[in-house]
């Protein structure tokens, strides 16, 4: 493959980041700034918010990317951005930094879509990980399985064969969180609550599978935890759970999310035929989800990637992985590259 010494820039959602990123696997240096003090006080991410923080971080942070790399602009082959999908206005500001930047300096710009970037992370924490494999991409906005193969050029190529059917595992974190009283962004506040509870006390464990065996489902157990924590008074009704209560809540609802996760990714590489699985996206960072891919795969004679947690949430190293590959198989972007939310 084709060398490379690529600027990466990641905004789709509460995090800026950027990556200087030599052949898409050496990190030259890195960035992520996180919003996440900015959302909380709104218990959610506001696009808005989010837009106005990324246009601060940004430049600043690419200034800082070259510094500690100790390269020029003029040595890059390419600049590289995530342009979908995600919130529309925040990734426009990557993306229209991207297009400023690649035409100052004279250099080719690649668009780079954000689950396929979850997915080549996996590959740089495993180098290993062969097609044909099957990828889970569990995020915020994303509950997804894939089918993933090499296209004609030797570039993965990712076909969707599960998807959720309301909302993403995230999602469904972060709102579980919020009715247990336990804040943002849920996932992490989840995991940690779920320690010191039973995840026996609630029957939730086959919450998220729906009946037509293949998809996933989340809104059915956010009801649960809805009624469970707030009774029939709803989601501004008092917490009716005690710190054991809302512990034993955190810990079924997790198990509940991770046995679907599992249980439908198996079966997805078994029906595919596949050696390998891979997983991504901020909610791939859970504990408990990484123990039980691991185990349940190694059980049926499956190989893992998964990322290490900090590559998991959103970060421009993924999107560097990506675009080298892109890049080295002749993808070129025009400056009229598009955003799009979906
Ligand atoms: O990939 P990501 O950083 O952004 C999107 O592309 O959406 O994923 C963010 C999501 C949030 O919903 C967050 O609650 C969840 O990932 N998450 C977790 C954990 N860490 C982050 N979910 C469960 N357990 C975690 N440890
Ligand atoms: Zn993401």
């Amino acid at each position: 493959m084709a060398e490379s010494l690529i600027l990466s820039l990641e905004s789709s959602c509460d995090e800026t980041a950027g990556a200087i990123m030599r052949d898409g696997r050496e990190v030259l240096s890195q960035f992520v700034a996180s919003q996440t003090d900015l959302h909380r006080t709104y218990g959610g991410v506001v696009p808005e918010v989010a837009c106005r923080a990324h246009m601060e971080c940004l430049l600043p942070g690419v200034d800082k990317l070259f510094s500690e790399a100790g390269v020029t602009p003029g040595r890059l082959d390419a600049v590289a951005a995530t342009h979908r999908p995600g919130l529309i206005g925040a990734l426009l500001v990557g993306v229209s930094a991207a297009k400023a930047l690649a035409l100052a300096w004279g250099k080719p710009l690649v668009g780079v879509d954000h689950i396929e970037a979850h997915i080549a992370a996996a590959g740089l924490a495993e180098p290993a990980l062969k097609t044909p494999y099957v990828a889970l991409v569990v995020s915020g906005g994303h509950t997804n399985l894939y089918a993933v193969d090499n296209d004609a050029a030797g570039v993965e190529r990712m076909t969707p064969v599960a998807h959720t059917l309301d909302d993403a595992a995230g999602e469904a974190f972060d709102k579980a969180a919020k009715l247990l009283g336990l804040g943002f962004p849920g996932g992490p506040l989840i995991e940690a609550a779920a320690r010191a509870g039973s995840a026996g006390t609630f029957a939730w464990k086959n919450a998220c599978l729906p009946g037509d065996g293949v998809n996933f489902s989340f809104s059915g157990l956010k009801t649960a935890v809805l009624y469970a924590a707030r009774g029939m008074a709803g989601r501004k009704g008092p917490l009716l759970l005690d710190e054991k209560g809302v512990s034993d809540a955190a810990a079924g609802f997790q198990a509940a999310v991770v046995h679907a996760l599992v249980s439908r990714t198996l079966d997805a590489a078994r029906r595919l035929g596949v050696g390998w699985i891979a997983l991504g996206g901020g909610v791939a960072a859970n504990g408990c989800l990484r123990a039980g891919i691991r185990a349940a795969a190694g059980a049926a004679g499956l190989r893992v990637a998964i990322p290490p947690p900090r590559l998991c949430t959103d970060n421009a190293v993924m999107v560097g992985a990506r675009a080298h590959k892109l890049f080295a198989a002749g993808a070129r972007d025009p400056l009229s590259l598009e955003t799009a939310a979906r």
